[in-house]
């Protein structure tokens, strides 16, 4: 739903009429503090040359807490300070408003001339509520349209008559200046007029009403706000207590902030060139394991290969996660002394999510060496080697780099927030996430990878726990803290950085667990286990075609090969090479070999899928024209080849190994001198079991002939002399002989299969 904005009018205070065009506008504003604020404001002012003098600054504020209740003498008395030098000047106008929650949507002629066609001494800004004094409410005048009760966060006059007003002023620093505006405003003899007029302060000079509604147009230069009810471009755009963030919104548009045409008009302001230098910011890294979570060993690769001195980068990891321990260990052998310093919190500390994250952002705050503090979480993928420099040159207290969920519109930010402070969907959110729209985001919660300043957290964020709030998740803790210190938080989407992983359906029963994640990550599934050759296949037509319609291409890197073998030795259960095999539909295996079926180690639907995604394609290409299909019913065939390659599936469906050992024998064949190595291995198998001679005798033969079929027959005889159940397959491979045609074959196979 569309987010209002409180809109606040500017209530006539003298309706004298004087004419005369002023010249010159004056910004008077108090501030005590540099808040994000306060610079938002001048920022926007700066853009528009307005004046400003700003009073106050570096002040005590003992106006009190003006969000939550009464007070703000203290700005009172500052103008009256400010206009007692002013005072001669009847040609100056003078603006007063506020600055922390403040921006200007227009140029300072703008506003004169809007407030010229006012035609009054001095104007308030207006709102519909009344406060602090509700008793007050009969003695307002009542109005036709527009709002009725003054708000003291903007006034607009020429310099006497503003002065005329805050010179009375003689109450305590914490006395409430809406109060005292109000009262003053009241008091008919004070107020020479003729009856309320009423102005929009926002759309200043336009039909007046109660509208809240504003939205956001994208003009040829420049964006601006838009009241929707009346068409009209305000000024000065004020956001209260609870449209703040509304504010921050816009804030990321006007004055010159986005546009379409331009993009971010202010993203290269306050950058930081860590190559001018003396020697790089020390940065302590904060790394986050509080549940499993899959390419840890990948997580650790990226923090070492980033492009940033590594003496310079101290790190903590909290670990939650017993399951992780032997590759943190594994790490830290790695790279002990790659980084200044390396500490690790275990599962044993037993430490909340909240208290781990206090003590890593503690160890930054309590060290003054410490410039930098990037906290990670162990699903962030940073793919941007330079992500940390960047963060760093962009200069901000607390800034993010956008990471997504891979073709998901999940990230790392929110771009707005619901009323209970939750998720809400910001009408720009979409857009950032895709990068259509490319900038610094000022954005209300961010979360899994941020960069804060180390004087941030000795200053503003000096707190010892900022993570442990009610039963808010620690981020959202944070950032709700931030967000009530007036912290302005940015995600840049400036460039691309990297992805979230999905750490939901991580199965760690595994001996490498993550040889399972093709559904879940197959993004950094491909990456840590395809061979990065594989694509130039089809770019590079990267393989070879040893003899007619085999092919030799890569497909798994090393490491899922080591990891593939690592797997089957854990589960340590090969079937023995014999020929009854239980499981096999029928119990029998013609061709055995001492294997482990992928179903037996839980791998064979991902298995399937690996060979539909990265075999497929290979044959779609060598076979052109030829559709393979892995699994499931088969319907036309046209080809030899693809009979071929159905078969084979189907009989893999019915969980005959069969066919399948048929193939791997084809393939065998080509590389001949893998066929050495196999003599070699059944010798030593021989020593051990008295049934392999015939194997032996088998490979022999096959060396020798190089013909499938001799060598299969040879076999099946020597077969027959030892087993009466197996002159069917003689029979079947005369047919095999005589037709060359694996149908017929294959066809009276199973006939002769399902009879015996
Ligand atoms: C502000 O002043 C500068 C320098 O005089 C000028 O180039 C710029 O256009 C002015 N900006 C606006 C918004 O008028
Ligand atoms: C302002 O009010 C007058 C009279 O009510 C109306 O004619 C005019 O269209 C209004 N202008 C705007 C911009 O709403
Ligand atoms: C860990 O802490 C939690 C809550 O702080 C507590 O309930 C639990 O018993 C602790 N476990 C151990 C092993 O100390
Ligand atoms: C995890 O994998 C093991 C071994 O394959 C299996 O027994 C278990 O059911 C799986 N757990 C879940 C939640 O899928
Ligand atoms: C990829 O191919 C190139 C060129 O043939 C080769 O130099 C390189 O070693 C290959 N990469 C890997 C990881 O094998």
């Amino acid at each position: 739903g569309g987010q209002k904005l409180a809109i606040i009018h500017l209530l006539i205070w003298f309706n004298v009429y004087f004419p005369f065009f002023p010249e010159k506008l004056l910004v008077l504003t108090v501030a005590t503090q540099e808040t994000d604020g306060y610079l938002r404001f001048m920022q926007s002012a700066n853009y528009f040359n307005y004046t400003v003098k700003v009073l106050g600054m570096g002040e005590e504020w003992r106006g009190g807490d003006v969000g939550r209740s009464i007070g703000g003498g203290q700005k009172v008395r500052l103008l009256k300070e400010a206009m007692e030098a002013l005072t001669d000047q009847e040609d100056l106008v003078v603006l007063s408003v506020d600055s922390y929650d403040l921006i200007f949507a227009g140029g300072p002629e703008e506003i004169l001339r809007k407030f010229q066609e006012a035609n009054h001494k001095v104007l308030f800004a207006a709102e519909g509520l009344i406060w602090p004094d509700k008793r007050l409410q009969e003695k307002y005048p009542s109005v036709r349209s527009g709002k009725r009760f003054l708000n003291s966060g903007g006034v607009i006059g020429y310099a006497p008559y503003v002065n005329k007003i805050v010179e009375q002023w003689n109450l305590h620093e914490n006395d409430d200046d809406q109060l005292f505006y109000t009262k003053i405003y009241l008091d008919t003899f004070q107020r020479v007029s003729i009856g309320p007029v009423w102005l929009s302060w926002l759309e200043c000079g336009a039909n007046v009403s109660t509208h809240d509604e504003v939205l956001l147009k994208f003009g040829t230069k420049s964006a601006r706000v838009r009241n929707t009810i009346y068409d009209t471009l305000p000024v000065v755009i004020h956001g209260n207590a609870n449209t703040k963030m509304y504010l921050n919104y816009l804030g990321n548009y006007i004055p010159n902030t986005w546009n379409y045409e331009r993009g971010c008009g202010v993203c290269d302001h306050n950058m930081v060139d860590l190559s001018q230098l003396k020697e790089y910011p020390t940065v302590m890294v904060g790394v986050f394991i509080e549940q499993p979570t899959p390419f840890l060993s990948e997580f650790f690769q990226r923090l070492v290969t980033l492009d940033y001195p590594k003496d310079k980068l101290n790190v903590f990891v909290h670990n939650n996660e017993v399951y992780h321990e032997r590759h943190i260990q594994k790490f830290w052998e790695e790279s002990k002394d790659v980084f200044n310093s390396f500490k690790v919190v275990g599962p044993e500390e037993n430490l909340s999510q909240g208290q781990a994250r206090n003590m890593g952002m503690g160890l930054c705050r309590k060290d003054p060496g410490c410039d930098f503090y990037l906290s990670m979480d162990s699903d962030v993928m940073l793919t941007n080697r330079q992500t940390l420099k960047i963060l760093i040159e962009q200069n901000r207290k607390i800034i993010g780099p956008l990471v997504t969920r891979h073709g998901k519109l999940w990230s790392n930010f929110w771009g707005a927030l619901s009323l209970d402070g939750y998720y809400a969907r910001s009408e720009d959110y979409i857009d950032i996430v895709q990068s259509k729209r490319v900038g610094v985001w000022n954005i209300p919660y961010m979360a899994h990878i941020y960069l804060i300043k180390g004087e941030v957290l000795r200053n503003q964020l000096k707190e010892r726990n900022h993570f442990v709030l009610e039963k808010l998740d620690p981020d959202m803790a944070l950032c709700r803290h931030a967000r009530e210190l007036g912290m302005f938080m940015y995600i840049t989407n400036r460039r691309e950085f990297g992805r979230i992983i999905s750490t939901a359906n991580f199965n760690t029963s595994h001996y490498n667990s993550d040889l399972w994640q093709i559904f879940e990550n197959p993004v950094d599934w491909k990456e840590k286990y395809i061979h990065p050759n594989y694509t130039r296949i089809f770019t590079e037509n990267y393989l070879e075609e040893p003899c007619p319609d085999v092919f030799w291409f890569p497909v798994f890197t090393e490491r899922a090969c080591d990891e593939l073998v690592e797997e089957m030795e854990h589960y340590g259960s090969w079937s023995g090479g014999n020929h009854e095999d239980k499981r096999i539909t029928g119990g029998y295996e013609t061709v055995p070999t001492d294997d482990i079926h992928m179903k037996q180690i839980g791998y064979d639907k991902e298995w399937l899928h690996f060979i539909r995604e990265f075999i497929s394609p290979v044959t779609l290409k060598v076979f052109s024209g030829y559709y393979t299909k892995v699994c499931n019913d088969p319907t036309t065939v046209t080809s030899t080849i693809i009979l071929h390659q159905l078969l084979y599936y189907i009989n893999y469906y019915i969980t005959s190994i069969i066919l399948h050992q048929l193939l791997y024998y084809i393939i065998y064949y080509i590389t001949s001198s893998i066929i050495l190595q196999h003599l070699l291995y059944y010798y030593i198998y021989y020593i051990t079991t008295s049934i392999i001679l015939l194997h032996l005798l088998y490979y022999i033969i096959y060396y020798i002939t190089s013909s499938i079929i001799l060598h299969q027959l040879f076999y099946y005889i020597i077969y027959y002399i030892t087993s009466t159940i197996i002159l069917h397959h003689l029979l079947y491979y005369i047919i095999y002989y005589i037709t060359s045609s694996i149908i017929l074959h294959q066809l009276f196979y199973y006939i002769n299969y399902s009879i015996t």
